[in-house]
């Protein structure tokens, strides 16, 4: 199959520079939302990452006419019964949960400061992330993968990279969270990775078809 331009629907910075990175070794050119001309947008309204991809995936792929790669991702947090889940990117404003929290320098600082207030005194501090990417062929298939990273909430932000609630996401086994590792660690053990990585075997198979 002809594969050789694919586009990544996503409007996040953080996690455009993570799949170029990652993506780098599949051998196919990544078009972002910035080189497309025209602009829609697609909200993201469903009750599961995998029911959003495949939205996101399809509503780009069948608009522009490319393959289209998205993905949806998000924090779970058991003692919050799984949230922020698919509201992670706009937990601060969700009235339930403690309320809206403001908004003061960026919306990653205003959720991780809601997660925090949220979690106070609470011993359970067990999380995972998720990634869930689809791969949608315009009128012809889709495919999906998926990737956990599994960790614990900090009492406090620490580290300055990555994005989202980096800061406060140490994974299993590990004394430092997500932000303090170098994006190659990060990459290798994080859900995006693994998701990522299958996805490439995908690529792969079906440019040999
Ligand atoms: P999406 O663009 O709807 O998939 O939103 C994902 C949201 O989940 C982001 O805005 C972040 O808040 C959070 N998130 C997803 N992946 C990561 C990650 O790798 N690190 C930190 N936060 C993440």
């Amino acid at each position: 199959m002809k594969l050789d331009k694919i586009l990544l629907a996503t409007t996040n910075k953080g996690k455009l520079k993570e799949f170029k990175h990652l993506l780098k070794d599949a051998e196919i050119q990544i078009l972002s939302l910035q080189d497309m001309p025209q602009k829609i947008e697609v909200v993201e309204d469903r009750p599961t990452f995998l029911e959003n991809a495949i939205k996101k995936a399809k509503e780009y792929a069948l608009f522009y006419k490319v393959p289209v790669i998205a993905e949806d991702a998000g924090l779970e947090i058991d003692a919050l019964g799984g949230f922020p889940g698919v509201y992670s990117a706009r937990f601060f404003s969700l009235k339930e949960f403690g309320g809206e929290e403001p908004v003061q320098d960026s919306t990653d600082r205003a959720n991780i400061l809601k997660v925090l207030r949220l979690m106070e005194g609470e011993k359970n501090r067990t999380a995972r992330f998720v990634s869930n990417i689809v791969l949608y062929i315009p009128e012809e298939e889709g495919f999906w993968t998926e990737g956990y990273l599994y960790g614990e909430i900090t009492q406090s932000p620490l580290g300055e990279g990555g994005f989202g609630y980096d800061p406060i996401f140490r994974p299993i086994d590990s004394e430092k969270t997500l932000a303090q590792l170098s994006p190659e660690e990060k990459n290798r053990i994080s859900h995006r990775g693994q998701a990522v990585r299958k996805l490439i075997k995908v690529i792969k198979q079906l440019k040999n078809e």
